[in-house]
This record gives C-alpha cells, sequence and structure tokens, in this order.
C-alpha cells in the first residue's frame, strides 16, 4: 500500500450549535451583503470554508427505526434535543437540512435550465441555501489599500462566485445531477484531473446553485452530504458518515454498510435523493476497493436516489481498482479537467483582480506563463502573485524605513520574478536538486511515466524500464537492478517519494512523488545537467 503523509481532521458536531451558528452566519452574511452594496468593488467574493458545526444523538437502533426518527428530526422546523451528551465525530460532513416541496416538481430537461455559471460583474451573490456548504466569513478591516485588497483577492481559500474557464465542466455536472434529482434516479458522475484544476470548488459551485434552485422550488429537494478521503481513517468511515447524515445515527462502519445496501435495496416513494461528494477518492481506493464498488454500485439500484459524484485525481482510478469489466458495467459519466493554460491562468487571475489595479499585465502574464508550462495548476498562479504583492510591499516598507520612499505602485514582471524564484526555491526542490543525478534521473523517469498514463501512481517495473531508457539517451553508465531499488529507497527515506513498502524490489510495486511535479521539474531546470533538462522539457 502506498503510505500517504496525509492526516485525518476532526471536527466537533453538534446541532444546537450548528443552529446558532447557522442564524449568526446568515445575520453575517445580511451584513456583509448590507457592505457589500456599498462597497460594490467585492461583491463577486465569496468567504473561504469552515468546516460545519452540528450536534449529534446517538443510538444503535435498526435501520427503519432510525430512518423514521431520522425523518422526524430533520423535516421538523424545530431542532431536537439531543437524548445523550453530544458526542465528537471524526470528519467533517455538510448534512443539509431538508425541505417541504409546496409542489410537486416534474421532469425536465436538463439542457434547457442549466444557469451558467455566474460570470464576475453580474453582482450575484450566494446567499446560504438550504444545503449550505461550509463557509467561514472573513471580517474586513476598512479601509484596505489596494495591496491588501489583492492579496485577498488572490489568496486560495477565497474562491469567486464564478469560475472562469470552468463554464463547461459546471453545466456538464449541473445536467446529470439535476436530472438525476427530478427523474428520482441514481446516477454516479466520475471527476478526474491534477490537484489545483478546480474540481472540488466546481462541484461546490454546482451544489450551491442546486440547492438555491430547490430552494426556489425550481427542483425536487435534495440532501448533500461531502465525504473527503483525506479526512478518513478508513476508507470504511464513509459508511458511518453517510449514513448518519441520512439518519443522524451513528453506526461502526461494518454495520453502516450494512444497514446503507439495505436501505437502497429498499422501496421507499418518500426518499428524497441524496447527493454524496466523494473528493479525493484516490486515498479511499487504495486502502480498499469494496468501498469504491458500493459507492459506485449502490446509484444503480432502482430504488437508491443516491447520486454520487466522485472527484479522483487519476483518470483511470475505477479501471485500477475494480477491473475492467466491472467498471465498464458501472457505467459512471467521466468529466476531466484538463490542467489550465497559461490563457486561462491569466483569465483565472485577471478576473480576481477586477477593479484592484495593482498589477501590470506583463507581471501577470509572465506568472501564468511559467506556472501554464510547468502544471496548469490556478493554486500556485494565485500563489505566486499573492507573494509578488508581499514582495512589492516589503520593498516599499523598507525603502520608507530608510528614509527613501519609493513611488511604486504596480506588481511588475521583476518582482514576479523573484516571487517565482523564491517559490521555486522551496525546500522540495531544494531537496531534488541536492539528490545524485540516478536520483534525480528516477525522478525524472516517474515523472515522464506519470505524464504518459496520466495517473499519479505509477509501477516500480515501468519507471526502472524508463530509467534505463534515459541513462541510455545521456549515455551515462546504467545502474545493476540492486543499485535502482536502492535508489528508489533511498528516494523513499527522504519523503521525495511514497512506496508501497510490502512489495519493495518487486516490478508492481506502486510509487508516486511525494513532490510536486513540477518542484522535480524545476529543480532539473536549475540544475546543470542540460540532457535532463532536455528531458523534462521533451
Ligand atoms: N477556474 C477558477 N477560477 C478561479 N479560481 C480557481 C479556479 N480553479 C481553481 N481555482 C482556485 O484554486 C483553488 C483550488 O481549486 P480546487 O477546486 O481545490 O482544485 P482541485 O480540487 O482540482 O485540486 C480554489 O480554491 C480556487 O481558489
Ligand atoms: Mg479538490
Amino acid at each position: 500500500m502506498v503510505q500517504t503523509t496525509c492526516q485525518n481532521r476532526t471536527t466537533p458536531v453538534r446541532r444546537s450549535a450548528r443552529r446558532r451558528s447557522y442564524m449568526n452566519l446568515q445575520e453575517r452574511l445580511e451584513r456583509m451583503a448590507d457592505e457589500m452594496e456599498t462597497d460594490d468593488e467585492d461583491k463577486d467574493f465569496s468567504p473561504p470554508k469552515e468546516d460545519v458545526e452540528d450536534e449529534t444523538p446517538t443510538s444503535d437502533d435498526a435501520v427503519e427505526e432510525t430512518e423514521q426518527k431520522g425523518r422526524k428530526t430533520r423535516g421538523s422546523k424545530n431542532v431536537a434535543t439531543p437524548r445523550k451528551r453530544p458526542r465528537q465525530v471524526s470528519s467533517t460532513l455538510t448534512p443539509s437540512k431538508l425541505y417541504t416541496p409546496r409542489k410537486k416538481v416534474g421532469n425536465r430537461t436538463p439542457s434547457s435550465r442549466i444557469p451558467n455559471t455566474p460570470t464576475l460583474g453580474s453582482g450575484r451573490r450566494w446567499k446560504l441555501s438550504a444545503t449550505p456548504l461550509p463557509e467561514r466569513l472573513q471580517e474586513r478591516s476598512t479601509p484596505r489599500s489596494e495591496f491588501e485588497k489583492a492579496r485577498e483577492r488572490l489568496h486560495v481559500s477565497v474562491v469567486p462566485d464564478a469560475l472562469p474557464c470552468r463554464e463547461t465542466e459546471f453545466a456538464e455536472i449541473y445536467g446529470h445531477v439535476e436530472s438525476a434529482i427530478n427523474e428520482g434516479t441514481g446516477c454516479c458522475v466520475y471527476i478526474s484531473g491534477v490537484p489545483g484544476t478546480g474540481k472540488t470548488a466546481t462541484v461546490h459551485r454546482v451544489m450551491r446553485a442546486l440547492s438555491e434552485a430547490a430552494e426556489q422550488e425550481e427542483i425536487s429537494p435534495f440532501q448533500f452530504v461531502e465525504i473527503n478521503g483525506m479526512k478518513l481513517t478508513e476508507p470504511s468511515q464513509s459508511y458511518s458518515l453517510l449514513l448518519e447524515a441520512l439518519t443522524g445515527q451513528k453506526f461502526s462502519a461494518a454495520h453502516a454498510g450494512d444497514l446503507l445496501e439495505k436501505r437502497f435495496n429498499t422501496v421507499s416513494p418518500d426518499r428524497q435523493s441524496v447527493v454524496v461528494l466523494m473528493d479525493e477518492l484516490d486515498l479511499l481506493v487504495t486502502k480498499n476497493q469494496t468501498v469504491m464498488y458500493n459507492f459506485f454500485n449502490w446509484p444503480n439500484l432502482a430504488h437508491s436516489r443516491l447520486i454520487v459524484v466522485a472527484v479522483a485525481n487519476t483518470m483511470d482510478l475505477p479501471e485500477r481498482m475494480l477491473t475492467n469489466r466491472v467498471s465498464s458495467r458501472l457505467g459512471l459519466t467521466r468529466i476531466n479537467f484538463q490542467p489550465y493554460t497559461h490563457q486561462q491562468l491569466i483569465e483565472i487571475v485577471q478576473s480576481r483582480l477586477e477593479r484592484v489595479r495593482c498589477f501590470e499585465k506583463d507581471a501577470i502574464v509572465l506568472c501564468a506563463r511559467k506556472v501554464g508550462a510547468i502544471s496548469g495548476d490556478a493554486r500556485r498562479a494565485l500563489d505566486i502573485c499573492r507573494r509578488g504583492v508581499e514582495i512589492l510591499e516589503a520593498t516599499l516598507r523598507n525603502a520608507e524605513a530608510a528614509g527613501k520612499p519609493l513611488d511604486q505602485k504596480m506588481v511588475t514582471m521583476a518582482v514576479i520574478d523573484r516571487a517565482v524564484k523564491e517559490m521555486f526555491a522551496s525546500p522540495a526542490v531544494q531537496s531534488v536538486q541536492r539528490a545524485s543525478t540516478h536520483q534525480r534521473l528516477f525522478l525524472v523517469a516517474i515523472v515522464r511515466n506519470v505524464r504518459r498514463g496520466g495517473t499519479a501512481e505509477v509501477e516500480y517495473g515501468q519507471v526502472a524500464d524508463e530509467h534505463i531508457r534515459l541513462c541510455k539517451l545521456g549515455n551515462i553508465q546504467n545502474p545493476n537492478p540492486s543499485d535502482l531499488i536502492a535508489v528508489c529507497a533511498q528516494l523513499a527515506t527522504c519523503r521525495l517519494l511514497l512506496v508501497e513498502f510490502s512489495r519493495a524490489g518487486d516490478r508492481r510495486q506502486r510509487i508516486r512523488l511525494n513532490v510536486n511535479e513540477e518542484d522535480v521539474i524545476t529543480a532539473v531546470r536549475n540544475g546543470g545537467e542540460e540532457w535532463l533538462r532536455r528531458l523534462v522539457e521533451a
């Protein structure tokens, strides 16, 4: 099994507190909306995310009873008093409130009413919908300088209402989920793409738009549950989380799995559709295949009304984990998020900086070109621009302290160049630079395999073959097989690689980079060996 460094984050969950915080949040949102009206410049930006609080009673009753109780509690306007002392639940859920539909909604053609992703400048603001997504309000200090505004807007945790360059993906996901909700069927949408391509942000936007539509009674009511592989200690914990969100009751993973199986196989005319976002799916399935199989299979059951939106970094995860025959039978709808091109990165950064005048156009272009050439990761582009602002602010402060104030109001190419260099001279880049030639070559062989296969995880055998090929190209001596195993082990020891320890030396041993692909590329580019540099640029 591939070793990961991911840690589970635990979140306290209390229902009365959730209601209180929900109401506070609403009040704060209203206050914020008022502020926004006076400060029109910021109207398109929604605040960063935060975990939601909930309070959950505990019990170990049978599923029918729990479903009834769950319905009663969720359906009533008043919040039920917990019967027992609230207990902390690990992992974040986003259990939604249920609606009482006042009119029946008929089927409709999804394409006829898919909302456009609101565009910047449209003045549209997200209100707290009936299926609230996690949000955090950021207190705003006024008055703010242009630099301060730019830093705030460029922060990756601030997701704008409109996601430029993801309109097609938004419409596609919206269409599938909406029609499944309205038709009362199940479906499974499989979304893949390298990190930082906006997968999670787009799905959150879709859910927000759908919950607004449900609030307006334009579509049938539904429940939204978010499960993140990164936050689970065990893949099967996702059963307990899903059942808890549906019934308000806690069960052991094994028991919850059985109860869910029973639930989804049982006819229940009153059942609402449930949309489950399975984020960071990669981390769930490397440990246990049954979990992924079940989450892909349950939507196919006639009465489940389960809609699974699975988000992963790799395109062929279902095939690798479930064999081709099973995965094709599951009939997944697939949507792949391509890395952003440099033009798209320019658009993303510019849209965030609309009405904030502190960036020269060339500076943004330079940043977008650097990131576009390496990874197409929007987070990296935003971080570089943000760092650019900080560098300029520090320069101005120092000049003023030295009694020679500068009159520079714009982030220039030179500033971005400094930010890029600083960013790419990260500890990870430095450790790759310090590695031996064969170690760096091994990392390059992984990068080439990852690019070719589109999967983050690769097999040792493929990498070893590539390594030998690259030695020939570079005209350097091949390492013998045991030396190459040692190279891989050394890289794992210094945490540049994650490897499946149980199969060390086996050609099928799975390995993956524990640093960004771009860190490897940058380190090799910065290094002296011209032939190695050509290999990563090829
Ligand atoms: N199209 C976009 N427009 C604006 N910001 C974006 C866009 N795509 C990604 N981002 C930014 O990058 C961050 C990371 O996106 P995320 O959806 O978490 O990526 P992924 O899930 O693919 O790893 C988001 O929080 C957002 O700030
Ligand atoms: Mg994500």
